[in-house]
């Protein structure tokens, strides 16, 4: 039988205090509900699910994702208003990214309005807090299924 498909999904900072850190925004779901959610919502594939606090270290993970995923969701946490190297990063991938947020951040502060990862994104998901990432996930790995990545 061939391996099965890889999806990729990392999380930015401060994502590790989901439930507890602003839960009238964010929800009551822990980053460990997240992950459980997202390994449901991708039956068949294999869900490598990361969090960091670091920059860097998310750079190192996407460019990871380009030889070791068919496809990737993103929630970049405050890296998907400020970071260009994350978006040069991305820029390297050639499997589906699809953006995910728990909030809507177009109709949060107007800092949270522009998101460099849009850029890159075949598809954003925002707004439904945790189910974001149940549909994100869905979508990633319909758009791989459609590139014939898996
Ligand atoms: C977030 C929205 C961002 O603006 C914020 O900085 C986050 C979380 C979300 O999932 O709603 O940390 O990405």
């Amino acid at each position: 039988m061939p391996d099965a498909p890889v999806l990729y999904v990392l999380n930015g900072p401060n994502l590790n205090l989901l439930g507890e850190r602003e839960p009238e925004i964010y929800g009551r779901e822990t980053l460990a509900d997240v992950q459980a959610l997202c390994e449901r919502a991708a039956p068949g594939w294999t869900v490598v699910f990361r969090q960091t606090n670091h920059e860097g270290v998310l750079i190192d993970w996407v460019q990871e994702a380009r030889s070791a995923a068919q496809a990737l969701v993103i929630n970049p946490a405050a890296y998907t208003h400020t970071s260009v190297a994350l978006l040069d990063a991305l820029k390297t991938l050639s499997i589906p990214i699809v953006e995910c947020h728990l909030s809507d951040p177009k109709t949060r502060e107007e800092f949270r309005h522009h998101s460099y990862v849009a850029l890159v994104a075949a598809k954003t998901v925002a707004g439904h807090g945790a189910r974001s990432y149940e549909l994100a996930v869905r979508a990633a790995v319909e758009l791989a299924q459609e590139r014939g990545l898996a």
